[in-house]
């Protein structure tokens, strides 16, 4: 399979890898260079990190920690229950059961390597299998729990390095009327919005509708619907059935959003060069405003240590220096320091008065984070972002 390298955006450490100390031993750092298929148009990272480097005990996310979240979950659980009327449901990635916690009335599954965060569903009496996703898991839970109506998985198929194994092993564990349902970043929007901080150690890939069709042919599935949805800057609800059932009608938002991506240049190589010239200048003006208000004497902090702001950090070499310390709501992130940049994290407990400017990590979060940020706002504090491009809000 032809890959073609567009853009190498360095050294990077493991963006979960939240440090203990500000000056750590050996820690770990992978080249992030971004590749396109150019048979499937997958567009994916180049060297893939070990997932039990990434996915373990450790694991910081909790996909509970945002309001916004919390209700998009409550909000999809209630609509699948309404539409699909399910008897069984898998979780691939249940994280700390923001989602499949909605299910607790029918046989409800959960896959999730991440041991600390199986325990917590385990814990709510969802059987939780803290494994990694694979063909032989399928069977394993098939054997006990028969195959299910509904699969559902957010931001973790994109996290799976062979992705032929994952979709024959969903297809395997699906009812022949079963659904799946996948949730991930959209390639078009990152494209779109600029925003290369999509591409880090877990998102082995950024999904297009183009690609996933491609490559979930052999696999038996076909895409039948899509929603775009605002979640993580911009992503792609995509609802495949198997290609053997006929009951079901393909939507025409999977042609819409196939032409959308053929205008845009989803299918050529030319358009993520593009897109390389561009993430090199947007690094060049992200640090010119950093310089500039460092030159002022004005104090600037981080506003949610986000995997994502991992990349931006490292990829334009902002630490320190120019960012004292991040806040952030999730406690386990607390006390600790960003993988690379070594930048405290601090609980957040609203923004103190001394702070001038705060770099929007979690810039996924805006409308969230300006409301609650009001007072802040009002006294003139300042809000930096670098999507869709280098700016001062
Ligand atoms: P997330 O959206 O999951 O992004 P990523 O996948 O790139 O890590 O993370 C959001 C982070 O921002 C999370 O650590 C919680 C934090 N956060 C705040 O600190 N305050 C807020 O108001 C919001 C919305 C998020």
């Amino acid at each position: 399979m032809k890959k073609i390298s567009f853009l190498n955006l360095g050294k990077h450490p493991i963006t979960n890898n939240f440090l203990k100390t500000n000056k750590p031993k050996n820690e770990f750092f992978y080249n992030l260079k971004l590749i396109y298929h150019k048979e499937t148009k997958l567009v994916s990272l180049d060297n893939f990190v070990p997932p039990k480097k990434m996915f373990n005990d450790k694991y910081a996310h909790r996909a509970s920690a945002s309001i916004t979240m919390q209700k998009a979950y409550r909000n999809l659980a209630n609509k699948i229950k309404k539409k699909f009327k399910p008897k069984s449901i898998l979780e691939i990635g249940s994280n700390d059961g923001v989602f499949i916690k909605y299910f607790s009335n029918i046989n409800n599954v959960g896959v999730e390597p991440c041991k600390n965060l199986a325990d917590l569903t385990s814990k709510m009496k969802i059987e939780t299998y803290d494994k990694f996703w694979t063909f032989r898991l399928s069977n394993k839970i098939l054997s006990k729990h028969g195959k299910f109506d509904i699969i559902y998985s957010a931001n973790t198929i994109s996290h799976i390095h062979n992705l032929n194994e994952t979709f024959k092993a969903i297809e395997n564990s699906l009812n022949s009327n079963g659904i799946f349902i996948l949730e991930d970043p959209s390639l078009l929007k990152s494209l779109q919005k600029l925003s290369y901080d999509q591409f880090y150690d877990e998102h082995a890939y950024v999904f297009s509708i183009t690609a996933l069709k491609n490559i979930t042919k052999q696999s038996g599935l076909e895409v039948f619907n899509i929603e775009e949805l605002k979640t993580h800057g911009g992503s792609n609800r995509v609802y495949f059935k198997k290609i053997s059932n006929k009951t079901i009608k393909i939507s025409n938002t999977v042609n819409k959003h196939l032409l959308k991506e053929k205008n845009f240049g989803i299918n050529n190589l030319q358009t993520y060069r593009i897109f390389a010239k561009k993430v090199l200048r947007s690094r060049k003006n992200l640090i010119k405003i950093f310089q500039k208000i460092k030159k002022e004497k004005k104090n600037i902090i981080g506003y949610g240590a986000t995997y994502k702001s991992s990349t931006v950090l490292n990829f334009c070499k902002i630490d320190k220096k120019f960012i004292k310390y991040f806040l952030d709501t999730t406690p386990t992130k607390a006390g600790k320091f960003t993988p690379g940049t070594h930048i405290p994290i601090k609980r957040y407990n609203g923004i103190p008065s001394n702070v001038d400017y705060a770099f929007l990590g979690a810039w996924n979060f805006k409308d969230e984070i300006f409301k609650k940020e009001k007072k802040f706002i009002d006294r003139g504090g300042r809000f930096i972002t670098h999507v869709p491009s280098p700016k001062i809000l």
